[in-house]
């Protein structure tokens, strides 16, 4: 019998040591060859430097390097022009590219494997291809907040009422509450970058948990493939993903701020308040009526924040039990993780393309603000400044709305004599405050609301974009 799991592919049993194979259904049910061949290119990266140490440092010859990469090249070929044929009897990436290697160029293709385990093997690919995922997803943040800024820097003066509990507070300018998101996206950018030093650490070298009796060289292998630096415990190298776990995290909160951002823009959307329409590219209608406009894609990225979250408590929970070190749980890593990395993606993608076709209702929003006292805090703190303890001046500044209220007006149409009846203190100077232009550009200092700090806040992050 041969002893060669990866020469016996047909109904394979391992070694000696196994008398029977594995049934269809045990089979389909252990194999990853479905999902983990995405990882291919970064399996045969990781092929490659591995066996380029090795032939550093003796362990395999020169002629055995060249037909490695011979080989690896023409199955990158093959893989590339959809011409290799994946088995799900070879069970995974790594068997099904090692298999194929062994065929075209003999046992060169079995030394490729000296020092190496799937187990360190698998951890490497995972994290090759989640840098480059980081380093893509960073960058299409960055195109989304550049959207975010170009809409915001239209709307630096545009008022619209801002909300706590949903209800009407205070005026705001669109422009600043654009720029809340650019904010967050920036923090979300920030945490990958942080996320990003830690996944990119070299587990190679570890081979099944406890290291390998060969002279390796593992900086040499990190220097190859751009780690920052190797694991530091061949146990925790093979075993933890966590770094997994934080990226699903840091995913998790991009979907957050994407799904809030969405919730607005339904609302928005809504006739009741009509602040902006999407273009009919992002929308769809009602197969029976007539009237809709439907707001699918800001319901989907809402719709689809749930399975982002849902995949960081799939891996946390993965992780929980295992002992140590490798254990084939760890298998269920990768569905989970390229899901959240696919839907970031396009999420992001599509989100950058709706912002850039945002109309922008101004004379809606305006007319909201009006509909609401939004400018009571502006006469309370103005009452206040005159030398009323504030809450005093909440107390006659709830009076005074109450009776804008039985007018059936807002507080900014009441006139100055109707106001003085609340308080002698107030004077002539105060219709300018009660406007939701008046109250906008008062509130200004780093972080405020008036059409100066927004400009100055834009400018901020244009050159925190250019770094
Ligand atoms: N397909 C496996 C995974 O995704 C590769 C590592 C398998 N290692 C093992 N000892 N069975 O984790």
């Amino acid at each position: 019998m041969n002893n060669d799991p990866v020469a016996n592919n047909n109904k394979k049993t391992w070694s000696g040591r196994f008398s029977e194979p594995v049934s269809e259904l045990v089979e389909r049910y252990t194999a990853s060859i479905r999902f983990d061949q995405r990882l291919a290119e970064y399996d045969i990266q990781g092929s490659l430097a591995h066996a380029q140490m090795l032939c550093q440092q003796g362990i395999i010859s020169q002629d055995d390097l060249m037909a490695i990469q011979q080989g690896l090249s023409q199955i990158q070929q093959e893989i590339r022009e959809h011409r290799f044929v994946w088995l799900q009897e070879l069970e995974d990436v790594h068997l099904n590219i090692e298999k194929r290697l062994t065929a075209l160029i003999g046992d060169a293709g079995k030394r490729l494997h000296t020092a190496r385990s799937r187990n360190d093997q698998v951890a490497t690919d995972i994290r090759l291809y989640l840098r480059t995922a980081i380093d893509d997803i960073i960058s299409l943040l960055k195109a989304m907040q550049t959207a975010l800024l170009n809409l915001a820097e239209q709307h630096i003066t545009t008022v619209m009422p801002g909300f706590t509990h949903l209800q009407v507070a205070q005026p705001i300018s669109f422009g600043h509450h654009l720029m809340a998101y650019f904010e967050m996206l920036k923090r979300d950018s920030e945490r990958l970058i942080d996320c990003r030093k830690r996944v990119n650490q070299l587990p190679l070298g570890s081979a099944a948990l406890a290291g390998t009796s060969y002279p390796i060289n593992r900086e040499l292998v990190a220097e190859l493939l751009g780690f920052e630096g190797v694991c530091q415990n061949s146990l925790d190298a093979v075993s933890d993903r966590d770094f997994a776990i934080e990226f699903s995290a840091c995913a998790s909160l991009i979907m957050t701020h994407l799904s809030r951002l969405s919730e607005e823009f339904i609302l928005w959307m809504n006739p009741s308040f009509g602040f902006i329409q999407l273009a009919d590219r992002f929308c769809t209608g009602s197969s029976i009526m007539p009237q809709k406009k439907n707001p699918d894609v800001p319901e989907l990225v809402r719709g689809k924040t749930g399975r982002i979250h849902g995949h960081l408590v799939a891996l946390l929970t993965l992780m929980k039990a295992q002992p140590l070190a490798y254990n084939k749980d760890n298998q269920e890593d990768k569905e989970p993780l390229f899901d959240t990395v696919d839907t970031i993606i396009d999420t992001l993608r599509i989100y950058a393309d709706m912002l850039s076709g945002v109309q922008v209702n101004q004379q809606a929003m305006r007319r909201a603000v009006l509909r609401g006292h939004a400018t009571a805090t502006d006469l309370a703190d103005y009452l206040t400044k005159k030398g009323i303890p504030f809450r005093d001046a909440h107390e006659i500044v709830a009076k005074t709305v109450q009776y804008a209220e039985q007018k059936n007006c807002d507080l900014n149409d009441l006139e100055l004599q109707d106001l003085q009846q609340f308080s002698q203190l107030i004077e002539a100077d105060i219709v300018k405050i009660l406007t939701p232009e008046g109250s906008m550009q008062s509130r200004n200092h780093t972080g405020g609301t008036a059409p100066s700090q927004v400009q100055a806040a834009i400018e901020r992050a244009r050159q925190w974009l250019t770094v």
